[in-house]
């Protein structure tokens, strides 16, 4: 990447260029639903959104050969507001090259060090453990997005031989894990909540593991209002499944918050409803839900938009459109509670019904208010 040029807060653009990526499979679905709603929220609210999609797919990929075109990182950390993506995968390229180059170039490159997910359930019926009401399931786990053992730091010795040796590393950075965990604390303050809880491995992983201990409890002081605790991965997922409403915000690192994530996106009802932001705050974030891209379902109006559509609300919330995003969320977790859904949440509507549905209700609010 060349030098970056000053960066502008997104809320500051005008307009607020939006570069969409569909991706593949039923992320071209979902994102047609979010589009939708975009633009209706555009309109009710006179937002100065300006949407452009990219082609970046597997079928760009397979014609091309080309991911991203040189200086695309540079143009989306320099020109755009945001970023939206659908999902990447496509079974025509195993080794998933257009979607790590993608996926991972623009978390890593564009330094996305928080990946924000949300565990929210929006109707008690769709949660999985008995006896759990909304208030039960409600917590938001930070993420470490630039670290960690997904740095592809490795190599192997013998390969495909018996006597093969393979190495991977883990990379913690004090400063990489002070910004997160400083992250997770300044969210729960600046939202009214008590309690952040920290999870590693540190008892076996005494090095990187125990560098998140000291940084973590050491900034805990400068949060005095907030309790600060912490749990080993293991007992955090059995807890997760036994007792989630003692959660409030979780922050871990880049593969256990992966792995969390995904058991929290089943508490709330399955990754059809899983939204997410990887953020640098003050500068250009991407938003994405959480599920990839389902080839097996792409175009038979299976796919739940919902969690694109609920990641879309959250980069309307950091380009300074709190009514428009608030707004969205209720109206999804309406339609949930209506029932007016996919079939993942035993519903009957088709992708396009949803997306339509939701986008109707939000540029009605326009009347309504
Ligand atoms: N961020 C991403 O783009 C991302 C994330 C995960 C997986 N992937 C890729 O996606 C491809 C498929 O992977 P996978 O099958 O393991 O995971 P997946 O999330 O695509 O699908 C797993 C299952 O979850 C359900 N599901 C997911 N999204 C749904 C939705 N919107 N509505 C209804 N049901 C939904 C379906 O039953 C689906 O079979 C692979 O190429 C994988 O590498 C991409």
């Amino acid at each position: 990447m060349t030098a970056p040029t000053t960066p502008r807060d997104p809320k500051l653009h005008d307009p607020q260029k939006i570069a969409v990526l569909p991706g593949d499979g039923i992320g071209k679905d979902v994102t047609a639903e979010a589009v939708k709603v975009l633009a209706a929220a555009a309109e009710r609210w006179s937002l100065p959104l300006a949407l452009e999609q990219l082609p970046y797919d597997a079928d760009h990929f397979l014609a091309t050969g080309v991911s991203l075109p040189p200086g695309q990182m540079e143009r989306f950390r320099d020109e755009y507001a945001a970023i939206f993506i659908g999902a990447y995968g496509d079974p025509r390229i195993p080794d998933m090259r257009h979607a790590a180059d993608i996926l991972l170039g623009i978390r890593f490159q564009l330094d996305l060090f928080i990946n924000f997910r949300p565990v929210k359930l929006y109707d008690a019926r769709l949660c999985p453990l008995k006896n759990k009401s909304e208030a039960d399931v409600d917590l938001v786990i930070f993420r470490e997005n630039t670290e960690g053992a997904y740095v592809g730091i490795g190599g192997n010795f013998k390969k495909g031989t018996a006597d093969e040796v393979a190495v991977q590393e883990e990379i913690h950075t004090r400063k990489g894990v002070e910004r997160i965990c400083r992250a997770a604390f300044d969210w729960a303050v600046a939202n009214g909540k008590r309690k952040v809880l920290m999870s590693d491995k540190s008892n076996v992983m005494r090095y990187g593991h125990d560098l998140w201990q000291r940084v973590f409890f050491d900034l805990a002081k400068q949060y005095p209002q907030i309790e600060a605790s912490h749990m080993f991965v293991d007992a955090l997922c059995m807890q997760l499944v036994k007792a989630p409403q003692q959660f409030e915000v979780i922050v871990a690192n880049n593969m256990f918050g992966d792995i969390l994530t995904d058991l929290g996106s089943a508490l709330q009802g399955g990754l059809g409803v899983a939204a997410s932001a990887n953020r640098h705050p003050g500068r250009v974030s991407m938003y994405e839900p959480v599920h990839g891209s389902a080839p097996k379902y792409a175009g038979t109006g299976r796919a739940n938009p919902m969690g694109a559509i609920l990641s879309a609300a959250l980069m309307l919330e950091d380009l300074g459109h709190g009514e428009a995003a608030r707004e969205v969320e209720r109206v999804v977790a309406a339609a949930i509670r209506a029932g007016e859904t996919t079939v993942d949440l035993g519903g009957r509507l088709k992708t396009h019904e949803v997306g339509d549905r939701i986008a109707r209700e939000v540029a009605a609010a326009a009347i309504a208010h």
